[in-house]
């Protein structure tokens, strides 16, 4: 996986590639409406902070810079003056990005602001096993039987996947997210992603392949998107509450409610464009779609949002 998704020629790191936006939909790409939700979590930290001089935001696995472009753009000048947008990426920075986003390649230390994470965690690459030894993976995608796995591996399993079958083993999320999170010195780390939590993981395991929008055998030659859904409840750190993203798109004031139709008749653009909008906030919220991710809502020196639906992680 890691090789496939970031070694030379790798899914991700290809120079010239469509990047993630060319092969599926991720909420960034899904509507404008997830950024300016991203905005309004970005007012509510700064608030709660104080409205510090520099409010960082930090995007993990940022793809192209859409989320962050989308964000300065939702964002009143006043608020988008003090912000200092960080992409985190592993790819090149594309030509023409706005120039105050800087491109870097891993979280920088010390910062005040909001971390987010979105669709990152699911691109970490994880060991995956069976029976106690490790699933060893060719590069035209054929398995074999490994090791025995080693005693770390084998505890994380114990506490978060006792069920046994095929497990995909978390403890890579766990360290990548802890390792992001820890640099921010004040604020709120957010992780988006497809997930599952102990009690509920999938019998079979997760792991997909995506190429050009549609869903293909993960084989890691590096020609597809290799990707499998993350256990969020064992990457939280202290203080953190996990919702869904429905939950958490509602408490930020996304709704994909209907406009009232004689808003047709009085102003038919209007119309028009509040029901468009109500789509898209529809396909963000959409129970059997986006709006089932997890998001996992870490907070560091202030405290988690008090929303309707989250709870304890
Ligand atoms: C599924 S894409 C998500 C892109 C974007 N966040 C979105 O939601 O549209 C995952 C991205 O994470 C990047 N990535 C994976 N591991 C990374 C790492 N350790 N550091 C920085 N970026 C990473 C990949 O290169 C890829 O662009």
């Amino acid at each position: 996986m890691e090789a496939a998704l970031y070694g030379p020629g790798g899914f991700y790191v290809r120079p010239g590639g469509p990047g993630p936006a060319g092969h599926f939909r991720t909420s960034v790409h899904a509507s404008a409406l997830y950024a300016a939700a991203v905005a309004r979590l970005l007012r509510w930290v700064d608030a709660e902070l104080g409205h510090p001089a520099e409010l960082d935001l930090v995007d993990v696995g940022a793809g192209r810079g859409e989320l962050l472009a989308g964000v300065l753009a939702a964002l009143d000048l006043g608020t988008a003056a003090r912000v200092r947008p960080y992409a985190v990426e592993r790819a090149e920075r594309p030509a023409g990005l706005d120039p105050r986003i800087r491109w870097v390649a891993a979280p920088p230390g010390g910062t005040t602001g909001l971390l987010l994470a979105n669709e990152w965690l699911d691109n970490v690459p994880l060991e995956i096993a069976e029976d106690g030894h490790y699933v060893l993976v060719a590069p035209d995608g054929t398995e074999s039987v490994g090791g025995p796995l080693d005693d770390a591996d084998r505890t994380w399993l114990e506490r978060w996947w006792p069920d046994g079958g095929r497990v995909e083993i978390g403890r890579a999320r766990d360290e990548a997210w802890a390792a992001a999170a820890g640099t921010l010195e004040r604020g709120l780390a957010v992780a988006v992603d497809y997930a599952h939590t102990r009690g509920a993981r999938p019998p079979y395991g997760t792991l997909t392949g995506f190429r050009g929008g549609r869903e293909v055998p993960p084989v890691p030659d590096g020609t597809c998107d290799v990707t499998a859904h993350v256990a969020l409840d064992s990457c939280a750190g202290p203080g953190s509450v996990l919702l869904t993203q429905r939950e958490a798109l509602a408490a930020l004031g996304v709704s994909g409610g209907r406009p009232p139709l004689a808003l047709a008749g009085a102003d038919p653009v209007a119309y028009v464009r509040a029901l468009s909008a109500a789509g898209e906030a529809a396909e963000l919220m959409d129970r059997a779609g986006l709006g089932a991710f997890g998001w996992l809502v870490q907070p560091v020196g202030i405290p988690a949002p008090a929303w309707p639906g989250a709870a304890a992680a």
